[in-house]
């Protein structure tokens, strides 16, 4: 389908500010004219605005929540409104927290379609906190627990019903960072996480394999990419590195699976924080990413 890239320029979840610049790092290194040079019809509808980011103290386990449920709304709105017009959007973050509005439109327009929804959570972070169990108040830290129903009302009733989704439609690659009340929670809700042990054990392809089991054509997936999933060595550019991350040829063949698959429905690259960055490294490959996710292959043999 045709796709709408749009630029959320906030780090409103986060506590290291940065990630507000990552939507100009991914148009200064090429994005639009990657995904172009693939033969998609590709537009850039700009950036969705909110408010300024009054770096405060966390309230009852959220940090700037009235701000973080500010810039969603509109991320849902954006979203909903290229869905609705058959386009598949890719969210520029900004920081993960935007997941809530994106993956929340995202369910909803697969209720009105009758699509199946599958959620491939690309992150070294389970992002599972609730304002119980974080350890910092940073929502970005908690978008999959709004998504399943656990967060404040005014982050979890996005698209008129709650949950947005259930957590046996989220696969998570790349874990390697959980906070211990985080880890209780991901048992009890049986969240389907691969994480870097496993990765290790039996190897990236059939860890993707596992991850896309069960897709069909009636299924939609929601790729929710946070560049702290690769290593901190080729993604410096990022404000909650943790080392041990997916290399550039795991990461490949995550984009290549999922290219393969031909669900790909709707995008988000996050957490690109280019104040942190090495001459937009990054930036940079996260586009060589998404040219594979848009099925640029090497293969010899295609
Ligand atoms: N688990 C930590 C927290 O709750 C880190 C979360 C990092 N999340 C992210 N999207 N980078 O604060
Ligand atoms: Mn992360
Ligand atoms: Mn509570
Ligand atoms: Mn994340």
């Amino acid at each position: 389908p045709p796709v709408s890239i749009f630029g959320v320029p906030t780090d409103i979840g986060a506590s290291k500010r940065g990630a507000s610049m990552g939507p100009e790092a991914l148009r200064v290194a090429g994005l639009v004219d990657a995904i172009a040079a693939r033969g998609v019809d590709v537009r850039d509808v700009g950036d969705v605005s909110g408010p300024r980011n009054p770096v405060s103290a966390p309230v009852d386990g959220y940090r700037h929540l009235d701000e973080v449920t500010a810039w969603n709304r509109s991320v849902f709105d954006v979203s909903t409104r290229e869905l609705q017009a058959g386009r598949m959007p890719i969210l520029l973050g900004g920081d993960h927290c935007l997941a809530i509005g994106s993956i929340a439109a995202v369910a909803a327009h697969c209720r009105s379609m009758g699509k199946q929804l599958r959620v491939l959570w690309l992150d070294a972070h389970a992002d599972f906190n609730t304002h119980e169990l974080t350890p910092s108040g940073n929502i970005h830290g908690m978008p999959v627990a709004c998504l399943c129903g656990m967060g404040p009302t005014v982050l979890t009733g996005f698209g008129g019903i709650t949950p947005a989704i259930s957590p046996d439609q989220v696969r998570q690659i790349g874990i390697r960072s959980v906070d211990p009340g985080e880890k209780r929670l991901v048992q009890e809700h049986g969240l389907d996480i691969y994480d870097m042990r496993y990765i290790d054990e039996v190897g990236m392809r059939r860890a993707m394999e596992e991850a896309l089991e069960g897709m069909d054509a009636n299924t939609h997936l929601h790729v929710s990419f946070d560049v702290d999933m690769l290593d901190p060595a080729i993604a410096p550019g990022t404000g909650t590195r943790v080392p041990g991350g997916v290399n550039y040829r795991e990461a490949q063949l995550i984009m290549e699976m999922v290219a393969d698959s031909g669900c790909l429905g709707s995008l988000d690259l996050v957490e690109i924080n280019p104040a942190l960055d090495r001459r937009n490294a990054t930036a940079k490959l996260a586009v060589d990413l998404v040219e594979s996710l848009f099925g640029k292959s090497t293969l010899m043999r295609d």
